[in-house]
């Protein structure tokens, strides 16, 4: 899979100049991602306090990576600089690749999209960070579908390697290229897949987030299916923590849209442990409990 991304992206042209619109917790990270690389990059939100956000959580990876020794006071100022900050599309005008992050709703993202694509050239390539919407499906909201695909980062951007490029039935070899090639100057790996319900790691992961929910259901502790997969498999995350630290909200979405896609492989039950976490609005982490509870991001007792 590698070796077939770097040669696609051996086809493309570099991305001079990135754009990415949402500046939250995606948005901001990419953007951090791609400028800490060496590739400037716009970043737009409608909300001055989510621009702020996302310009401080560069600052403070940054400030880290200071006080280690690996980047000068100089670098971290010239990767500050190469964020622009917009609350205006003008700004994303010359870019040559826009990635779109703004709030998981169909609608929201069509006007987006439609909105970016009045506002760069015809060449710019457009792509979504989507985890759950069809490509395809946001692809029919464009003018020149075929510059456009989904470009999926994972949480958290500076530290999850893989990039899941996603191909809408339309999108031209040239934007899979470019798109890799951007991926790659990010320094992540890219994979291509076809557009499906989860792409490729939801496929992967939910069956088994479905295996562990049976195990719960039939009496399992989830800490020692976690201390196992952690311990003793190797993983860095059980799937008990993995759920929380991606939220329980995010994944009930995601669980149902599996479910809508493949009914006879990945039915939900009401008994399940993410359903009845969401039911109760235990999100995980981020609302201080899920299936542990939190302090200060650090998993606790369990709930
Ligand atoms: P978030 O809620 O942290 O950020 C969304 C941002 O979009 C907010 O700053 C909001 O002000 C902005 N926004 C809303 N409408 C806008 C508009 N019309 N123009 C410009 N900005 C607008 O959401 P998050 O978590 O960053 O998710 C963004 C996208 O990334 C979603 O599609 C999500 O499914 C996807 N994603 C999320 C992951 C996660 O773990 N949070 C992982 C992978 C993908």
């Amino acid at each position: 899979v590698k070796s077939l991304a770097k040669k696609q992206a051996g086809l493309a042209n570099k991305t001079a100049h990135a754009a990415v619109i949402g500046a939250g917790i995606m948005g901001g990270g990419i953007a951090y991602q791609s400028a800490s690389k060496k590739v400037p990059v716009v970043m737009k939100d409608i909300a001055p306090q989510a621009i702020e956000l996302g310009l401080s959580e560069a600052s403070k990876l940054l400030q880290k990576q200071l006080e280690r020794g690996r980047i000068t006071a100089d670098k971290m100022a010239g990767v500050l600089n190469s964020i622009t900050p917009s609350l205006s599309y003008e700004a994303i005008r010359d870019c040559d690749v826009v990635v779109e992050a703004v709030v998981e709703n169909p609608k929201v993202k069509a006007t987006v999209l439609a909105e970016v694509e009045q506002h760069v050239s015809d060449d710019t390539i457009i792509t979504s960070n989507t985890s759950t919407i069809s490509i395809n499906q946001l692809a029919k909201t464009l003018r020149k579908p075929e510059r456009f695909c989904g470009m999926h980062f994972f949480n958290p951007v500076h530290r999850m390697p893989l990039v899941e490029v996603i191909k809408s039935e339309v999108t031209s070899d040239e934007t899979v290229a470019t798109v890799v090639s951007y991926a790659t100057q990010m320094g992540k790996t890219a994979i291509v897949v076809n557009d499906c319900p989860g792409f490729f790691v939801n496929r992967v992961l939910f069956p088994y987030f479905a295996g562990f929910c049976q195990l719960v259901a039939d009496g399992a502790d989830y800490t020692m299916i976690d201390k196992v997969m952690e311990k003793v498999f190797g993983w860095p995350m059980g799937p008990a923590y993995l759920l929380d630290v991606v939220g329980i909200d995010t994944a009930h979405h995601a669980q149902q849209v599996m479910a809508d896609g493949f009914p006879e492989r990945m039915a939900v039950s009401y008994e399940d442990a993410i359903h009845k976490l969401f039911s109760t609005g235990k999100f995980g982490q981020k609302t201080g409990s899920g299936f542990y509870c939190y302090s200060k991001d650090k998993r606790g007792k369990v709930v």
